[in-house]
């Protein structure tokens, strides 16, 4: 169950101190802690975060940190069907250009997230996926929005959450407008078509609800093996699978075993693992601030430290930097309206015991 093992880092007061893989010490207090992704890339791992466009300008503080801490980045809105083509017939990269050129000029690498969804599509997509239409749609779409970027993204997210056991479809698919006009095939599609635009992106099924030792979540990890598995026997070209890890700190199921079970039987089919959109919710959890952060630290260091070690898996990201901003004050408000504290920097842009929680996972990770 939940581990047991206490942090590295108790707080902000405490050290990471005296490792193994090169007798790091520093103070939290003292001195700013390297960067999460400096700390990563001695394990062959990479850090990143999510960015809300909006982000992109008018907050210098918040960019150099964002600049210090991540070797990717990925757009919450940027990449997404109703931002790349908000009418028919018309392709808008400007936003996600603005993006690339960022990227570019730090030295980040960027994740496209995502091609085909179930949501982020503009209203007239819906309509406009007839059985007749839809495989002209999903080809021409990803023809133009693969070939734009072509060779430029480190991944793919082909498809994203696919599953909804409780859909009563087959494969434990979800009943989405693709599934409905192109069948289950739709995710062989999307697939071959994204290799063919753009071959050398690393694409991904993308995935939430994986985490925890519950019966429905259960029930998604089996039927995510099952379709990779029917997947890479009809030859389709997915290459790995994003874990999402949205966390809830309040949930005690947390069982190591069964995670790290679960990444073991998704690499020993070849395929790679990226942690996508890693936050902690604790809407589940009291006012207390100090509660509220050690509660989230111990939750994601014993998630993390479950699956980090997996050489599958090739690195993790945010869903966000900083508690300036996270959708989970839009979509998980907390009872008492106190703003959530989900990420590895603050509003103040200071570390939280998240962040040393993370930093702590990657240096336990053996070096690869
Ligand atoms: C969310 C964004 O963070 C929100 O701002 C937006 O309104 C909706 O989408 N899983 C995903 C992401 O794959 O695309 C979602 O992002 C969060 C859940």
């Amino acid at each position: 169950m939940l581990s047991s093992r206490r942090s590295l880092l108790a707080g902000g007061a405490a050290m990471l101190a005296g490792t193994a893989a090169g007798g790091r010490a520093w103070a939290a207090e003292a001195e700013q802690p390297p960067g999460l992704n400096a700390l990563a890339a001695p394990k062959g791992l990479f850090f990143g975060s999510a960015l809300d466009d909006k982000q992109l300008t008018g907050d210098p503080a918040f960019l150099q940190r964002l600049g210090a801490e991540c070797g990717m980045l990925v757009s919450e809105y940027s990449f997404k069907w109703e931002t790349l083509q908000p009418e028919q017939g018309q392709f808008v990269f400007t936003r996600a250009d603005a993006l690339m050129d960022f990227a570019a000029a730090n030295r980040m690498r960027v994740r496209g997230h995502t091609l085909i969804w179930h949501e982020g599509n503009p209203p007239w997509l819906e309509a406009a996926l007839t059985p007749e239409g839809a495989l002209a749609m999903m080809y021409g779409y990803i023809a133009t929005v693969c070939g734009h970027f072509r060779g430029r993204l480190a991944h793919w997210d082909v498809v994203n959450e696919p599953l909804s056991p409780e859909d009563g479809q087959p494969f434990g698919l979800r009943a989405t407008p693709w599934l409905r006009a192109l069948g289950p095939g739709y995710i062989d599609l999307a697939f071959r078509a994204a290799a063919k635009a753009d071959p050398a992106s690393l694409r991904l099924i993308n995935e939430f609800g994986l985490d925890y030792a519950i019966d429905w979540q259960e029930t998604r990890r089996t039927a995510l093996l099952k379709l990779l598995e029917a997947l890479l026997a009809r030859g389709v070209p997915v290459q790995g699978v994003g874990l999402q890890a949205h966390l809830d700190a309040a949930e005690k199921r947390l069982d190591q075993r069964v995670l790290s079970r679960f990444v073991a039987d998704i690499a020993a089919m070849g395929l790679k693992i990226v942690v996508t959109e890693l936050d902690v919710r604790d809407d589940g959890l009291p006012a207390d601030i100090g509660v509220r952060d050690r509660a989230v630290a111990d939750h994601a260091r014993a998630w993390l430290d479950a699956v980090l070690p997996n050489p599958a898996v090739l690195g993790l990201l945010t869903w966000g930097l900083s508690d300036r901003r996270s959708w989970l004050n839009d979509r998980f408000p907390r009872k008492d309206h106190l703003p959530q504290r989900p990420l590895p920097l603050d509003t103040e842009l200071r570390p939280t015991a998240l962040f040393y929680a993370i930093a702590g996972a990657l240096d336990a990770v053996p070096g690869r």
